[in-house]
């Protein structure tokens, strides 16, 4: 998965423990490893982190903030959950980064059918498993690298367009382009930039476009983690001939339908 990147970004030390000061066999280690680019360790990361992702969604271990907290969080991803289901009937899906299928039983509920891609073998095995729906196909591939060979009338991503860096923001937009049908729908969800989302033991958010997130074991990854507010995503994808509708929930989503402008694409 070779992939071009800013080189302050490839060069950066981007696996380390936090658990203890660093060993010279650390060290080393990070050094041999410093030429893999930050989509690879976002990656990795995911692939590790498959088994405990549903934690970070029921608000337990690392991100449990008490009974109020979880209480509002589940609601704000009801009212996305809503608004998502007020675009029914679905027809023929896409699911872009599946993960371990939080909304993949949603999508197939209201679906002819679901193609749910991702790029980590443990997230979708958790999904598959999880679902057991017929109506869903499962695509192992990278995000960054694949190519669409239909047309969908939703394509919808969760908490994915935040890991896409700026500097990709506009390819994946044209490739999210290729892969709607005529008269189709993007539907998508992603964090608000606020401390309570994220886990107790992670460092404060700031608008780098990357963070540091670490595992329940306590290895360590620097991933890429862009905020958008939704003023400025809307204008950034009217620009590219979107036509686009974003809102908050409130304290920690954003999310938002998506249309081909009319004089985009004619
Ligand atoms: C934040 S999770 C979102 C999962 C799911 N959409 C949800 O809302 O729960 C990001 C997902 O992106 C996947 N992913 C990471 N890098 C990828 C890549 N290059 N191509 C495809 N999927 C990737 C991860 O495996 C993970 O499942």
């Amino acid at each position: 998965m070779g992939r071009c990147l800013h080189h302050s970004m490839a060069v950066r030390p981007l696996v380390r423990r936090t658990d203890g000061p660093p060993s010279a066999e650390r060290i080393a280690y990070t050094a041999c490893m410093s030429d893999e680019t930050i989509l690879d360790k976002q990656l990795a990361y995911y692939r590790a982190r498959a088994s405990e992702y549903d934690e970070w969604h029921r608000r337990e271990g690392r991100y449990d903030r008490g009974d109020e907290h979880r209480r509002q969080w589940l609601a704000e991803l009801d009212d996305a959950r809503e608004s998502l289901n007020r675009l029914r009937p679905f027809g023929r899906v896409l699911e872009l980064a599946c993960g371990t299928g939080l909304w993949t039983g949603e999508l197939a509920a209201g679906a002819d059918h679901v193609t749910a891609i991702d790029a980590a073998p443990e997230t979708i095995e958790i999904n598959r498993t999880k679902l057991a729906n017929p109506r869903v196909r499962y695509v192992l591939a990278d995000l960054f690298e694949w190519r669409p060979e239909e047309c969908y009338d939703l394509i919808f991503f969760g908490f994915w367009l935040s890991h896409v860096p700026a500097e990709r923001f506009e390819r994946f937009w044209s490739t999210v382009c290729e892969a709607l049908a005529p008269g189709g729908r993007v539907f998508f969800v992603d964090s608000l930039k606020t401390q309570q989302s994220t886990a107790t033991n992670h460092a404060a958010l700031t608008e780098a476009g990357t963070v540091e997130r670490v595992l329940n074991d306590g290895r360590a990854f620097r991933i890429v983690k862009v905020f958008y507010d939704p003023e400025r995503l809307t204008a950034c994808l009217a620009a590219r001939g979107w036509d686009a509708h974003i809102e908050t929930t409130g304290s920690f989503f954003l999310y938002g339908t998506a249309t081909r402008a009319p004089a985009a694409d004619s």
